[in-house]
């Protein structure tokens, strides 16, 4: 837990900025469920805020939430590939139109591991909107369906995201230039 070494470094996505996109995505997801029922499914612990901004932009009269909750062996600023189920769904999705709500895509990994593990459950329709995506960073096919920003290679904090569970309370979103 010690960050003595970490320096937060320019901002580089702004609250205002933030708060704009996420309307977009709101109202882009609002005419694409049109009628439809909507399941969020926040991906702990990291897309808690984008969540939650995300579901007040979306009017549509029936959109639910749920939590999971997955872990990347290992810590620091790599990911392997290997991930397990910390804390599962209490919703079934059997047949039910799905919304995978991320913070990051990176490698790709996490995200692909989880997307086969949830369309084994079946559900009508399944989807990623991913607040931020680093696309130079991709080890796999992984495309979200929808992206707020994409972001170069760099460490990203802040809005969700954290370095040793540090940072993710700031309402903008930074990088760390570790030393
Ligand atoms: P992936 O499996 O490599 O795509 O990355 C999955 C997870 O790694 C993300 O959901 C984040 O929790 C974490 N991660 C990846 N890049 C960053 C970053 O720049 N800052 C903070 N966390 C990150
Ligand atoms: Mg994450």
């Amino acid at each position: 837990m010690s960050n003595t070494n970490i320096n937060l470094s320019e901002i580089l996505i702004t609250e205002e900025q933030i708060k704009q996109r996420v309307a977009e995505l709101g109202e882009q997801l609002t005419a694409e469920y049109q009628g439809e029922e909507l399941l969020l499914v926040c991906v702990l612990k990291g897309s808690l805020p984008f969540t939650a901004d995300l579901m007040r932009a979306i009017r549509l009269e029936s959109v639910y939430i749920d939590f999971m909750q997955v872990s990347s062996y290992g810590s620091g600023t790599t990911t392997s590939g290997e991930i397990h189920i910390k804390k599962d769904l209490e919703t079934d999705i059997k047949g039910k139109n799905v919304i995978v709500v991320e913070d990051i895509v990176d490698t790709g990994l996490t995200l692909n591991r989880l997307k086969a593990e949830l369309l084994k459950r079946e559900p009508k329709t399944l989807k990623i909107v991913s607040m931020l995506d680093k696309p130079s960073r991709r080890k796999v096919d992984m495309v979200p369906d929808y992206v707020g920003f994409e972001v170069e290679d760099k460490f990203i904090v802040g809005y969700g995201l954290d370095v040793d569970q540090k940072y993710r309370h700031l309402p903008y979103i930074s990088w760390v230039k570790t030393e």
